[in-house]
């Protein structure tokens, strides 16, 4: 999202009980558009999106109530938009997946009420789909567009950062429980006690973490894995798992890149100088900056309010799999042309 206009959003209603989107789909809908890496659905992510199960890594930016061209036919208000998408997010996730979401920290409601912050009124939807606040991070724009605001009487400060808020699901991934229940079930099969894996390890209780699925199940670490499968004689077929899931998450960058971005709040991204287009284009280095800091190996990259489509060709150009969610017809040509296009160099 880059700038806003100042036309005032929808009023929201405080308290009322959210989603429009009962209509859950059974299965998906066949995509507008399919190739090795980007699969586009054109349609309402607040459906389609609790079918899309699959290791994931969720990166959007929905719209942001501002009157833009392509809100002009949401057919509800913008509270029940999030807030809807919000609980389809809590279904499609996964344990400890990351949902990173670009939000305004507040509406303009109207003369009357003013500006409302706006995490307050998502975080019930927030807790209640099981998901937390894991961390924020600002995004500071250039205050490009500034020279409109010369003309006008007001007081207020040009808007010059987003917040990219970083939730996550609450609790273990079903593909971590599997492999721990596995390996529960070769040590029984072997006779063998956690005792025995912990002395043969030398270790003292690191064998629970790996047998017991409900109490902070751990999988081993790489170097440990072939010599506990030797042990309780299992097959590779956690291999590749094993090998995702101990990717040390500080070897997706350097330790320069780490110093300069990967552990700092704020990010200075130029915002999009031409939104010709579609009138809120995310600079690419912002999805491209928050795929590097959240996707494991194998994660697949989704964007429900894929717009233009720059997460997935952000994703395309890192290699990853990706998936897009855009309910207007033409955003979907745009980003089916973006993608058969070939990427850019970010
Ligand atoms: C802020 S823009 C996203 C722009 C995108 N980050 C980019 O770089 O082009 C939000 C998009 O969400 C789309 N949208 C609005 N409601 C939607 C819904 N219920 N399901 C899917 N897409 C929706 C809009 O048409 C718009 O293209």
């Amino acid at each position: 999202m880059t700038t806003a206009t100042t036309t005032p959003a929808p009023p929201m209603t405080a308290n009322a009980v959210v989603i429009r989107s009962s209509v859950l789909l059974e299965s998906l809908p066949e995509p507008f558009y399919k190739d090795d890496s980007v699969t586009i659905y054109c349609g309402d992510c607040r459906e389609i999106l609790p079918n899309l199960k699959m290791p994931k890594v969720i990166i959007t930016s929905p719209p942001y109530g501002v009157g833009k061209e392509y809100e002009s036919d949401c057919d509800l208000e913008w509270e029940y938009l999030v807030r809807g998408f919000i609980h389809a997010s809590g279904k499609a996730m996964n344990g400890g997946e990351y949902l990173a979401l670009n939000l305004p920290d507040r509406v303009v409601l109207d003369e009357q009420l003013g500006m409302r912050p706006v995490m307050p009124v998502v975080w019930r939807d927030v807790c209640t789909s099981g998901l937390q606040l894991y961390d924020k991070r600002i995004w500071k724009k250039d205050p490009c567009w500034m020279r409109d605001r010369w003309h006008a009487c007001s007081v207020k400060s040009v808007s010059e950062i987003e917040e990219i808020y970083i939730l996550r699901k609450k609790g273990v991934s079903p593909v971590v429980k599997a492999i721990v229940r596995s390996i529960a079930e070769a040590r029984d099969a072997a006779r063998i006690t956690n005792k025995q894996i912990d002395d043969h390890f030398g270790f003292n209780g690191m064998s629970g973490h790996w047998t017991n699925a409900d109490v902070q199940p751990d999988v081993p670490a790489l170097e440990h894995w072939e010599k506990l499968k030797t042990f309780l004689g299992m097959d590779g077929r956690w291999d590749d798992e094993v090998k995702r899931q101990s990717e040390r998450v500080r070897s997706r960058m350097t330790d320069a890149e780490w110093t300069e971005w990967g552990s700092r709040q704020v990010w200075e991204i130029r915002s999009v100088r031409a939104n010709d287009d579609h009138p809120a284009k995310f600079p690419e280095m912002l999805p491209s900056r928050l795929i590097r800091l959240l996707a494991s190996n194998g994660d697949v990259i989704v964007d429900p309010f894929m717009g233009s489509g720059t997460t997935l060709e952000a994703a395309k150009f890192l290699g990853r799999k990706s998936i897009g969610i855009e309910k207007d017809e033409k955003y979907c040509e745009l980003a089916k042309r973006r993608m058969a296009q070939g990427v850019l160099a970010l």
